[in-house]
This record gives structure tokens, C-alpha cells and sequence, in this order.
């Protein structure tokens, strides 16, 4: 793979934004309202679907023109390319000189991803099989504690070892008929504490996942409760009571984990794009082998999608070019992701990982700063929950937040009244963000309700909202396994691609390494076995005012 961009493709890429800025002095001369007013078939033209899974981006501020732009810089910088690239296996990862091929965990038997001239299809279809033989041997209770059937289960792990099961786990909580699942991450020992005071060891197993089985929160945690089960069951018990997930099988085992009980993955598998690898056990454990391979069948599907789809119907494209529009054209540093689905109330968790981790990088691939700002703050709550807490500064704070509503069409539950409102307060959202309500029409509405001319006049700018506030809406059938698989690799292609744009390594992490050395360093100092004067007069200080106060 060719790192460095050739002069040609840079010029050209400048020359996309030359024209996408000139688009931007066009289009912003209208609101969307205006927009909408002025073309009925606004929806149409600027909303694309998949297999009932339908992407609405016309509520944002660019038109059919900007689109063509858009997808213009996409074919210039080379995003096809670098797809079927990261698809054939070359080491797109270029820090870390690694594959990037997440794709591979959810291939098809019969499909070929191939890594340093070995197709890697079997070996994810053999620790699939294992990884089912002990999941369901877990589910019926013939894998079981010292105490019996295993009740409890806890995924030990951090960052991507942690937010993708978790998140998924909570999200695919109807079709959860396996024993209760339970996720420790921080290194606060109250996470851990807290998770085991209602838990009989005798019936609870650990799984204990780390991609480099080095990472300090996992492996502290995974101590002390291998301290909990020997305290309670004796040291010959921990063999029963627990199982890992790593790319580090000889540390699994010097852990004392025997070899039947780890579950392998591989370096091209990055920590936040794990969840389809054993990273899913416990989410396998929940739902059954079934359901979980029904959802690494819906991420599959995304994958063909986006592999072949035209751009301009490419949902991953079409999601991460608006993005790039709302990001560099129009200037905007944040987005919010705003699911109506309470089950999905860790999913901005997740996708802070997937985003932040992914595409937060101040240099290109070449190492040269970049020309331009990357990936936005990424943020969220489920609603209805976020209108009645920070919706009013996103329709009338001094900031354009642009978001992402997500909602299924069917609810898992059968009483309609509650779903009804949900999508009608979802859809709501969107069109009060699109539409705003200019000073005249709250002047209007006050002047109804009886007020006074000068009560009008006093609050009519209170009442009035901006409007022409961009959001995409992102609907699907039903939150079930597939659909879900379907969504997470929707946002992983989208990250992938506005990666691509910018010219950035989207599969390494070097900016969370400095803090972690740095703790290491500053661990003896806390401790009190070092003396911290050599260190700031801040940090030093709050080490000692931390001392004082114990
Ligand atoms: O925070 C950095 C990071 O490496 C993430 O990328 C990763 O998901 C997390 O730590 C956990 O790493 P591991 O699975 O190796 O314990």
C-alpha cells in the first residue's frame, strides 16, 4: 500500500474543497426550510436505503449539487482504493504495519481475507466453533462452577474489550436467555466491588478479556477476583472459573488459564472493531450462538453493501460525506447521537471509542500535520431522556450541534402507545431542528394564547429557535441481532472512510499511550514510596494534598 498521497491526489483533493467551499456560499443563501418549501421530493433525492434499513440526510444544509461535490472529493481521495485495500488485506494500519480486516470475522465460510498470503477464514470459523462449543455448553449447564450451573458471568475488560459487548449485550437484551451478564472495566475498585457484592462464587465465571492481556485496569481487576474465587472456593477453583479472550494466548495461560478455556483473535482485529471476535463471548453466552451469528451476518451484509453499492447510494459513504460536510465545510467540531431506543444507551459509548479512537489524529499517514480539522467530539444520550436534559442547547445554544437520531420502525413490545410517541418525538426533534420557529411565528402564538403586546414583545425572542439545525435520521425495522450488526458496521465504514479523506491512520491509538506512562511513573509518588518534587508544582501538589486528606 502506498502511504504518501501523490501530488496529483492532493492537488485534487484541494480543489474538491475549492469547490464544496463555493457549494457551501450557495446553499447557505437558503434554510432548509426554504429548501424543503421549494422542492417536494427534498426526502427522495436526499435520503438512500438498504434492505429496509433507510438513512434520511435531507434535514441537513447542503443540496443534490453539494452531494455531487461530495462525492467528487470521495472519488479523488482515492476512498475506493483505500476500501478494497483495507478488503485485500494490505496493511492499511500503517504504524503499527498491520492489516485491517475486521471484515474477516464476520466473512462467510466459503469468502477469502487473506493476511501475509494466508486466508484467515478458517482460523475465525475454528475459534467461532469453539467459542460456541463452550457458550453453549455454558448456557445448558454443562460447563459449569464448583457451585453448579453458572448464574453469573462477568466480562472483565476495557475500551474495546468492554463497550462493544457491553453495549451489545444491553442492546439485545430480548433475545438475553443465558445466564445474567455483568461488565467490571474501570480500575476504581468500586466497579468491581460493587459487581461482586450480590454474586456466589461458586456459581459465577470470569472472562477476562484484553487484547494484549498487559492492559493495567484488566489485569488488576481480573486479579482480585481471582483472589475473590480462591478466597472463597481455594486456588484449585479458578480453573472453573474462568476463560479469556486474546491476542496473547501465552499470557493467558501464565495467568493460569488453561489453554481449552482462551479464545484467540489476531492483530488485524483493532480493540474497538473486537466485538465480532471471541471479544463477543459473553455476547454469545447471552443470546446463544444463533443469534450471534446473526448478527455477525447483518455487520457481513453492511460489508457487501459497502463494498459494492454505488457511492451515491453507498450508506456508509453517504453518512460519513455529510459528516465531512458538517465537520470541514461548514465548520462544526461536535455531533451528537441521539438513539430512541433505550436498549442502545450505550451506544454513544461505543461510538465515542469507535470515533474518537479511530479518527482523532492531528497527523496524516505520512506523518505532516493535517490541513484540516478531524474527527468531531462524538456525544450522546438516548432519547426522549436527552430532550428533557441537553436537547435546549442544541436548539438554541450558540453552537450547531449536528446529530443522529436512530430509531426502529417496530417495537420489541407490543403496547403501541408507548412506541407511537417515541417515534413521534423522534421525528419531532428532527423537524423542529430543520424548521426552527422564526420571531413572527412566536409572536403569533403568544398573541394566541392571549398575551399582551408588550408580554409578545418581551418574550417573543425567547420563544424564537434558530432552525436549519442539520440532522440525519437513520431508521431501521426492529432492533434485532442482524439489524444491530447491520448499524455498528454502518458507523465503522463511516469512520473508515472520512478516515480515508483525511489522509489518517484510523486503526492506531498512540494518544492514549502518554497518560499511561505517565500513571506508571506517578504510581510510586502516590504510593508513597517516591518523592513527587521533581514533577509540576500541580501534580506534585495533588499528590500531596491526596496524601493529607487519607
Ligand atoms: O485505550 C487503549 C486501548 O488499547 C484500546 O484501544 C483498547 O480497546 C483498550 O485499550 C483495551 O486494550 P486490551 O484489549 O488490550 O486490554
Amino acid at each position: 500500500m502506498t502511504v504518501a498521497r501523490t501530488a496529483a491526489t492532493a492537488a485534487a483533493i484541494t480543489d474538491a474543497f475549492a469547490t464544496l467551499r463555493a457549494e457551501r456560499d450557495r446553499v447557505e443563501a437558503h434554510t432548509m426550510r426554504d429548501m424543503f418549501a421549494a422542492d417536494p421530493s427534498r426526502f427522495s433525492r436526499l435520503s438512500a436505503s438498504d434492505d429496509g434499513l433507510l438513512l434520511d440526510y435531507s434535514k441537513n444544509r447542503l443540496d443534490t449539487a453539494a452531494m455531487v461535490a461530495l462525492l467528487d472529493l470521495a472519488r479523488v481521495a482515492g476512498v475506493e482504493e483505500r476500501r478494497d485495500a483495507m478488503f485485500a488485506g494490505e496493511k492499511i494500519n500503517v504504524t503499527e504495519n498491520r492489516a485491517v480486516l475486521h471484515v474477516a470475522l464476520r466473512a462467510t465460510q466459503n469468502e477469502s481475507y487473506v493476511v501475509d498470503g494466508k486466508n484467515v477464514v478458517e482460523d475465525v470459523q475454528s475459534v467461532l466453533a469453539a467459542m460456541s462449543k463452550f457458550a453453549e455448553g455454558v448456557r445448558d449447564g454443562s460447563i459449569a462452577g464448583t457451585g453448579g450451573r453458572f448464574t453469573d458471568v462477568v466480562n472483565i475488560g476495557i475500551g474495546g474489550s468492554d463497550l462493544g459487548p457491553a453495549m451489545v449485550t444491553r442492546a439485545l437484551s430480548p433475545y438475553h436467555d443465558g445466564p445474567r451478564l455483568h461488565f467490571v472495566s474501570n480500575v476504581d475498585g468500586a466497579h468491581i466491588h460493587d459487581t461482586l457484592a450480590d454474586l456466589d462464587p461458586a456459581t459465577t465465571l470470569f472472562l477476562v478479556a484484553s487484547k494484549t492481556f498487559t492492559t493495567i485496569e484488566t489485569m488488576t481487576n481480573a486479579a482480585t477476583a481471582r483472589r475473590w474465587i480462591v478466597a472463597a472456593l481455594g486456588e484449585e477453583a479458578v480453573g472453573a472459573h474462568f476463560a479469556a479472550m486474546s491476542t496473547a494466548i501465552d499470557k493467558v495461560n501464565a495467568f493460569g488459564i488453561d489453554a481449552s478455556r482462551a479464545f484467540g483473535f489476531w492483530d488485524w482485529v483493532g480493540g474497538r472493531y473486537s466485538v465480532w471476535s471471541a471479544i463477543g463471548l459473553a455476547v454469545m453466552i447471552a443470546i446463544g450462538t444463533k443469534n450471534f451469528r446473526d448478527f455477525l451476518a447483518g455487520a457481513h451484509a453492511m460489508d457487501q453493501h459497502f463494498r459494492t453499492a454505488p457511492l451515491d447510494r453507498n450508506l456508509p459513504v453517504l453518512l460519513a460525506l455529510v459528516g465531512i460536510w458538517n465537520r470541514n465545510v461548514l465548520g462544526f467540531p461536535a455531533k451528537a447521537v441521539l438513539p430512541y431506543d433505550q436498549r442502545l444507551e450505550r451506544f454513544a459509548a461505543y461510538l465515542q471509542q469507535l470515533d474518537m479512537e479511530s479518527n482523532g489524529k492531528r497527523v496524516t499517514l505520512e506523518g505532516a500535520p493535517v490541513t484540516m480539522p478531524t474527527g468531531p467530539l462524538v456525544w450522546g444520550e438516548p432519547g426522549t431522556n436527552g430532550q428533557h436534559a441537553f436537547y435546549q442547547l442544541i436548539h438554541q445554544g450558540t453552537d450547531v450541534i449536528p446529530c443522529d437520531f436512530l430509531i426502529a420502525a417496530k417495537a420489541h413490545e407490543t403496547d403501541g402507545v408507548h412506541h407511537a410517541l417515541l417515534l413521534a418525538n423522534c421525528f419531532a426533534q428532527t423537524e423542529a431542528l430543520m424548521r426552527g420557529r422564526t420571531t413572527d411565528e412566536a409572536r403569533a402564538e403568544l398573541a394566541a394564547e392571549g398575551k399582551v403586546p408588550a408580554e409578545v414583545e418581551r418574550l417573543a425572542s425567547h420563544k424564537t429557535f434558530p432552525g436549519n439545525r442539520p440532522s440525519n435520521t437513520i431508521l431501521y425495522k426492529t432492533l434485532d441481532p442482524y439489524t444491530l450488526g447491520r448499524l455498528i458496521a454502518l458507523y465503522e465504514h463511516q469512520v473508515f472512510v472520512q478516515g480515508a479523506i483525511w489522509g489518517i491512520d484510523s486503526y492506531d491509538q498512540w494518544g492514549v499511550e502518554l497518560g499511561k506512562q505517565l500513571a506508571l511513573q506517578l504510581l510510586p509518588m502516590v504510593d508513597g514510596r517516591a518523592d513527587p518534587a521533581s514533577r509540576d508544582s500541580s501534580t506534585a501538589g495533588l499528590i500531596n494534598a491526596a496524601a493529607s486528606l487519607r
